[in-house]
């Protein structure tokens, strides 16, 4: 069967391509190379043995969306990560993550509408929930007002796929992600390092590496057991994983309802520095950091309630933030040597 891959040379895109591969299916991976670069294709071969068929496209042009679909119309389902995804760059430029994420998204819908299997996995994220009054965060958390342009696409955008849905035989699994982290256990494939590091784990192991000076920390002022903040961090491997999971949900039609939502993450919370106690543990090095003030945005804490995940979706994360921690530093030493 084949599956469309948008964005499929990205982070998270990719270590999804691995996973659909080594179940057996064919995979078109989409992307433009704005925040990736086409030697992932060779990552993806070294380890499954299959470079799959990629197209670089802007999904922005719905012509070449139009075009795409015409030559694909025998498409089981498209798994749609392409988007823009840094929290600050939003604020700065927000129509390009308007016209990015949104654009795109309803130009992907306009043409899977017309395809025989309509099946759609949606790259969502905790940060729909804002700060949740209740630890840890259920499905039926309300969705606060987004604090930055890349939050409020990605409530805009479940909320389109929730309108098309009552219109069109289009299934949907909306996945809302906690803080996904590490990379595939092979280091072949990896978090690509452009630019300065707006997340914590990236800008850990470049510390490490003796690329950045030291890590500064967002502040130890919140109301959490050592003042630092607390997040959920899931191994990308257990997120790819679960894209699989999803996918086959909705082409055996497990889906109880044409648009399903699952929180993807461990269930646990890690404040920055239990973060950092376990990098020094992995890497065997200290970290030279600094507590700062906090950051503009930041929440207090989020971490995911898995039952729905677990009970309902059949899926469950394995890497413990060790496990994790030990893959994102695997592939910073293999990227810098
Ligand atoms: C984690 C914690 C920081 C960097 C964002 C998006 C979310 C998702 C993941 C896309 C926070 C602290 C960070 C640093 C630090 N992205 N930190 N020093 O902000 O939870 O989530 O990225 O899908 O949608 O909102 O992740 O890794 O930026 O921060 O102290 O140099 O680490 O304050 O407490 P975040 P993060």
């Amino acid at each position: 069967m084949k599956i469309v891959v948008t964005g499929g040379l990205g982070f998270i895109g990719s270590h999804t391509v691995v996973e659909l591969q080594n179940e057996g299916f064919e995979v078109v991976a989409i992307d433009n190379l704005s925040n990736s670069s086409e030697s992932v294709l060779d990552g993806i071969e070294r380890i499954t043995g299959k470079k799959p068929i990629f197209e670089k496209m802007d999904l922005r042009d719905k012509t070449s969306v139009q075009n795409f679909f015409k030559k694909h119309n025998d498409v089981a389902g498209v798994i749609h990560f392409a988007a823009s995804k840094a929290v600050g760059e939003s604020v700065e430029n927000p129509l390009l993550y308007y016209e990015n994420n949104i654009n795109a998204l309803v130009y992907v819908l306009q043409e899977l509408k017309e395809l025989s299997n309509p099946n759609f996995i949606f790259s969502s994220s905790c940060t729909v929930y804002g700060q949740a009054e209740i630890m840890p965060i259920t499905e039926d958390a309300s969705v606060q007002p987004a604090a930055s342009p890349y939050g409020n696409t990605k409530q805009i955008g479940e909320e389109i796929i929730t309108d098309v849905a009552k219109v069109t035989n289009i299934n949907s699994i909306l996945l809302r992600y906690f803080n996904p982290i590490g990379s595939h256990p092979s280091a072949e494939i990896g978090e690509l390092p452009l630019g300065i590091p707006q997340n914590l784990v990236p800008f850990i192991t470049q510390t490490a590496i003796g690329m950045r000076e030291k890590l500064s920390v967002y502040g130890d002022d919140y109301p959490t057991p050592d003042g630092t903040a607390v997040r959920d961090y899931i191994h990308v491997v257990d997120l790819a994983k679960a894209h699989v999971v999803a996918l086959k949900r909705l082409l055996s039609k497990q889906n109880l309802d044409k648009v399903e939502t699952f929180n993807l993450g461990t269930g646990t919370g890690s404040s920055v520095l239990e973060v950092i106690t376990a990098f020094e543990k992995v890497s065997g090095q200290k970290l030279n950091y600094q507590i700062v003030g906090r950051r503009e945005g930041d929440i207090t804490s989020a971490y995911a309630n898995t039952d729905k995940a677990n009970n309902v979706l059949g899926w469950k994360a394995q890497s413990t933030l060790e496990d994790s921690l030990a893959s994102a530093w695997k592939w910073e030493q293999k990227i810098r040597s």
